[in-house]
């Protein structure tokens, strides 16, 4: 989703401005683009449809040079990807911005600046803000208070941030519903949506919180809140390696992501489990309280997050005897539910950022449920911040845009969190102990699932020519399957459905050809008699099978069955271990179809507006 930097300098900022794009590409776009002040006085504005190679291409050519400077990367919403539509956008010559969100309002402030004779080039309604805030600058005489002005009249989602040719020294910024971090270097500054954009150059943050308004200066920051209060945001340092947003050997970042789980998992456990419990108190301060009176647990989530809380409901249900719902974010926010007394809010969100899932997230809080909990992979994150606890996953920046290392520290994250759960629920101490040894076992268990990469890749070839696939998993692996199904169509554009094996017969059966690869995850446990059964129904159609299979479920490979080996493992913990054939085998399928793997097209990877 779009993607802001901005720096204010004694130095040039083009080429941080540029890197920083780069390191947001990974969230998806269509069109970027640069408004640099430079020593002459003027802004100088670059932006181009495509890739920032292709805007970095344009400044080589035409110099875009100067101390403070605004880049962006869009993802349409309004107007289509065209270099009109591409920010920053300007009022006349001396007014540049950036804007990530959506103006709601922006129909009628457009019809009210045409009434006053400006004119518009843009389909964005982000061009009505640029206006606006040049329209109040009239009245105001300087930028932060007509950005003041300004916000005050917009409804919706937005970071803003904006310089003026006539004030050299300063950018103002303002954060509502969208993220905005402040960089802060040693007599520089800088900002960006995403702090990941903002490495090499620092590694201490400050993040805006809702409703702030902040001047950035090269020698200091000045926030207000909504209320118009001076306030101070804490600096902190960021957490993980710098380089671990490089992608060091490997082709992709998602096959890279796919091989760092063995060790982030590792990460993500670290602190919380002994040999044989799990830790609550490195839960947090106030988790035990909490969890001793859950009596149901409501999940929120979005894409691959949510199909790990799909996981998660069997857990909880087995294992803690507690009734748990799950929804997507966008469906729950916008329907009347019944709450039930104690229930616990659970959101998983590996950016923190989703709209919806903050939006729910807050509908939520005033609601009055018992407690938010967080399972989130960026700290400082929105959703970190707004939740009464939170269980961080160590995944470390994901930049491939289908989610991998995120999903799997996720689940690992929601066992932790269900065996606390549980234990206030009458889960034995054996029990919980044979778990947790599962757990412990993860890392090398998913280093063998690595190990089968190559046959993956052979069994991959059988995708390349396919236009739909089915996937069936049942009990917990049925989202597992889901989750298989997200991973092929967001990367190899392939239409891929999941289904619950037992409901083949109610319908997709019909489809069931040759020409439909059915894909099935099948670990040895009380629903494999189950599945084989439904197995034998797609054999008798002529469908063709792949089977991801326990060495003891006893299925053979034989014509038109196709069957992987996974290594044994403990049936609560397969859902992790299953997740990782199925990665491999989109990665493989997409990277023989040659499609955009890191970058699939149409999708971004921080869902920042509804
Ligand atoms: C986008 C991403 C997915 C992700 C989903 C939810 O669709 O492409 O990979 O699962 O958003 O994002 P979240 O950051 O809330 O987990």
């Amino acid at each position: 989703m779009c993607g802001i930097v901005g720096a204010v300098s004694e130095r040039d900022v083009h080429g941080i401005l540029l890197e920083g794009l780069r390191r947001l590409e990974y969230r998806g776009y269509d069109s970027a683009g640069m408004a640099v002040r430079q020593s002459n006085g003027e802004i100088n504005r670059a932006r181009e449809v495509g890739k920032v190679s292709a805007l970095a291409d344009y400044v080589e050519q035409n110099p875009c040079k100067g101390p403070l400077g605004i880049a962006h990367t869009r993802w349409a919403t309004h107007g289509e990807p065209s270099q009109l539509n591409a920010h920053p956008h300007m009022s006349g010559d001396r007014l540049a911005i950036v804007h990530n969100g959506i103006i709601e309002n922006y129909q009628e402030l457009r019809q009210a600046l045409i009434a006053e004779g400006y004119e518009f080039t843009s389909q964005t309604d982000t061009e009505v803000v640029a206006h606006l805030i040049e329209k109040e600058y009239r009245v105001a005489g300087n930028v932060l208070q007509a950005v003041r002005a300004a916000i005050a009249q917009l409804r919706g989602a937005y970071a803003l941030a904006v310089l003026h040719a006539d004030e050299p020294d300063h950018l103002v910024v303002c954060r509502e519903g969208s993220p905005l971090v402040i960089g802060v270097g040693i007599g520089e500054h800088f900002i960006a949506s995403d702090q990941l954009a903002l490495l090499p150059v620092t590694d201490r943050f400050m993040f805006l919180e809702e409703g702030d308004l902040a001047d950035i200066r090269r020698d200091g920051v000045s926030i207000w809140d909504r209320s118009g209060a001076p306030v101070e945001r804490g600096v902190t340092r960021f957490e993980h390696g710098m380089d671990s947003a490089d992608k060091g050997e490997f082709r992709h970042y998602m096959l890279k992501e796919i091989y760092e789980q063995p060790k982030v998992i590792k990460a993500t456990m670290e602190g919380r489990v002994t040999d044989s419990r799990v830790l609550e108190q490195a839960l947090g301060t106030g988790a035990a309280d909490l969890l001793a009176n859950v009596r149901h647990v409501q999940i929120i989530a979005c894409g691959t997050s949510y199909h790990a809380g799909m996981v998660a409901r069997y857990w909880i249900e087995e294992l803690a005897g507690i009734a748990c719902s799950v929804e997507v974010a966008s469906e729950y926010r916008y329907r009347k539910h019944v709450i039930q007394p104690d229930t616990l809010f659970l959101c998983i969100s590996q950016s923190g950022e989703t709209a919806d899932t903050l939006a729910a997230l807050r509908q939520a809080k005033q609601a009055g449920f018992r407690a938010a909990l967080a399972i989130c992979n960026v700290p400082g994150s929105s959703l970190v911040r707004e939740s009464d606890l939170v269980i961080m996953t160590h995944a470390g920046p994901e930049i491939g845009v289908a989610s991998t290392k995120a999903f799997t520290t996720q689940l690992v994250s929601l066992l932790i969190f269900t065996l606390a759960l549980a234990r206030h629920n009458g889960l034995s101490e054996a029990r919980e102990a044979d778990i947790v040894a599962a757990l412990r076992q993860l890392p090398g268990q998913i280093d063998d699932a690595l190990a089968l990469d190559g046959k993956i890749a052979e069994l991959s070839k059988a995708f390349m020519d396919k236009n739909h696939s089915l996937f069936l998993g049942r009990g917990a692996m049925y989202p597992v399957a889901m989750e298989g199904a997200l991973k092929l169509k967001e990367i190899s554009y392939i239409h891929a459905e999941a289904y619950p094996a037992g409901e083949l017969k109610h319908g997709p059966l019909a489809l069931v050809d040759s020409e439909m690869p059915v894909v099935t995850v099948a670990p040895n446990n009380e629903l494999l008699e189950k599945l084989k059964s439904n197995l034998e129904e797609v054999r008798a159609r002529g469908g063709e099978l792949f089977v991801f299979a326990d060495g003891d479920a006893e299925l053979q490979e034989q014509p038109g069955i196709h069957v992987l080996q996974i290594p044994a493992v403990h049936a609560i913990t397969a859902p992790i271990v299953y997740t990782l054939p199925l990665q491999l085998l989109s990665y493989h399928v997409a990277v023989l179809k040659g499609t955009d793997v890191d970058q699939p097209r149409n999708l971004a990877k921080s869902v920042t507006v509804e």
